[in-house]
C-alpha cells in the first residue's frame, strides 16, 4: 500500500465523524503558531525585492490542507501578516523607485487526490473572508507540485508525520523489523523504529528538495511538526497509550473472529514523530534552507481531555485508512471505535499529565 493507492486522507464531508468537525486539536496548533508566524514574516519577508512577477501576485501553498476550516485560519493569518509588512514598508521607504504596493494573493490548497476537495471549496465559500484567489492542487507533497520558483510562502501543519508509505519490512515475517502484534513502532524492537526512521528521512528530504525548487529565492516556509522531545520514550506517552488501545481493539475483534489475525498483523500506522534535533539534522543535511527558528508550541487540549473527543479525533484521521486495509465488509468501523471509546475511558494514563509528552514544533525556514 502506498499513498497513491491508499486512503491516506481524513474523513470528508460535514458529518459528525468528519475531519471538519473533529480537528480542534489541529486548529489550536495553528492558532498557537500565529504570533511567531507574524513576527517572523515581519522580520524575514523581503519586500524590497523586485516585484515577484509582472502581475504582483503573492502565492501561498498550504500543503496537506485537508477540508477546512483550519487551513483558512492558517492562510488568512499569513495573508494578514504579509499585507501588514507591505503597508509598513510603504510607510518607511524613502526610495520612490521602490513600489511596495500590496500584492494580490493566490492560495493553492494541496492534499492527496482522495481528499474531499468539494467540501474544502464549499467550506471556503462559507467560512473564509475570501480576500484571495483559490485553487486546489491534488497530489503528494513528497513530489513536485508547482512550477519552479513560483511560490512565495509554503505552509504545512500537522501533516509531515504522514509517511509516503509504510516500510515494507514491518510486514515481512522473515525480517528483523517484522512488527507482529503492534500497530506502530512505539514500544517495538529498535529495528522497527529504524525502518520507520529511514523512510521518514527520505520523505523529508524529498519534501524539502521539491519545495526548494518551487519556492522563489528567499521564499519562506512554516511547518508545524508533531514529535517528541529528545530522549522521551514515545510508548510512555498518551499517544503511545492511544495506539496501544487501538492495537488491543484489533486483537479483541480478531479473537471474536470478526477480522483475521493476519490482517491485524499487517496493519501499521504510517506515522513518524521526530525529535527536534532529528528534524534540525535533516534540514541541515538537505542544505536548501536556512533555519530561522525551531520552537516548541504550547500543547493543545491539555485541559481534561474528553474520551469521546480523543476517539472522535482518531477516527476522523485514520478511519479511512482502517477501512482501506480491512475492506469495508471486513470490519465495522462503528464497532471498532465504540470499543476504542470504552477502552480509552478506562485508560487513566491518557488523562495523566505525566504521559502528555508529545510536543509540537514550529519550524520557520528561508530558502537559500
Ligand atoms: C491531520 S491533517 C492536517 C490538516 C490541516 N493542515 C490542519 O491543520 O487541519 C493531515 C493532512 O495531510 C494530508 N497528507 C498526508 N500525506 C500527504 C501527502 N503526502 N501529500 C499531501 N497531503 C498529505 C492528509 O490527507 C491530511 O489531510
Amino acid at each position: 500500500m502506498d499513498e497513491a493507492s491508499c486512503k491516506y486522507h481524513m474523513i470528508g464531508g460535514d458529518g459528525p465523524n468528519s475531519y471538519a468537525h473533529n480537528s480542534v486539536y489541529q486548529k489550536e496548533l495553528i492558532v498557537s503558531a500565529e504570533d511567531l508566524t507574524n513576527q517572523l514574516i515581519n522580520s524575514h519577508l523581503d519586500t524590497n525585492k523586485p516585484p515577484f512577477d509582472p502581475r504582483n501576485t503573492f502565492r501561498i501553498a498550504d500543503l496537506g490542507c485537508s477540508v477546512g476550516p483550519n487551513t483558512f485560519f492558517a492562510v488568512e493569518n499569513i495573508i494578514k501578516s504579509v499585507e501588514n509588512k507591505y503597508k509598513k514598508s510603504n510607510r518607511t521607504t524613502q526610495n520612490p523607485n521602490i513600489n511596495h504596493q500590496t500584492p494580490e494573493f493566490q492560495v493553492f490548497f494541496n492534499d492527496l487526490v482522495n481528499n474531499d476537495f468539494n467540501t474544502l471549496f464549499k467550506n471556503n465559500l462559507h467560512t473564509s473572508k475570501k480576500s484571495y484567489f483559490i485553487a486546489g492542487v491534488p497530489g503528494s507533497f513528497h513530489s513536485r507540485l508547482f512550477p519552479k520558483e513560483s511560490i512565495h510562502f509554503a505552509h504545512c501543519s500537522t501533516a509531515l508525520h504522514w509517511l509516503s508509505r509504510i516500510p515494507e519490512e514491518v510486514r515481512e515475517s522473515g525480517s528483523m523489523a517484522w512488527n507482529k502484534g503492534r500497530v506502530h513502532y512505539f514500544g517495538a524492537r529498535e529495528e522497527v523504529k529504524e525502518v520507520y526512521s529511514v523512510r521518514y528521512k527520505k520523505d523529508m528530504d524529498d519534501f524539502l528538495s521539491f519545495r526548494a525548487r518551487e519556492l522563489v529565492d528567499g521564499g519562506l516556509m512554516v511547518m508545524v511538526v508533531l514529535g517528541f522531545p529528545d530522549g522521551v520514550v514515545a510508548s510512555e506517552s498518551s499517544m503511545g497509550v492511544a495506539f496501544g488501545v487501538l492495537g488491543s481493539c484489533f486483537e479483541d475483534l480478531a479473537k471474536m473472529g470478526k477480522i483475521s489475525g493476519e490482517k491485524v498483523d499487517s496493519f501499521n500506522l504510517p506515522f513518524y514523530y521526530p525529535s527536534p534535533s532529528e528534524l534540525k539534522a535533516l534540514i541541515e543535511a538537505n542544505g536548501m534552507f536556512d533555519i530561522v527558528r525551531i520552537a516548541k508550541l504550547a500543547a493543545p487540549m491539555r485541559v481534561k481531555p474528553d474520551p469521546r473527543i480523543v476517539t472522535a479525533h482518531l477516527r476522523a484521521v485514520i478511519g479511512e485508512l482502517i477501512e482501506e486495509h480491512f475492506g469495508s465488509n471486513g470490519i465495522s468501523i462503528d464497532e471498532l471505535f465504540k470499543l476504542h471509546l470504552q477502552k480509552v475511558t478506562n485508560s487513566p494514563e491518557l488523562f495523566d499529565e505525566e504521559y502528555w509528552k508529545e510536543t509540537n514544533y514550529f519550524v520557520f525556514l528561508k530558502r537559500k
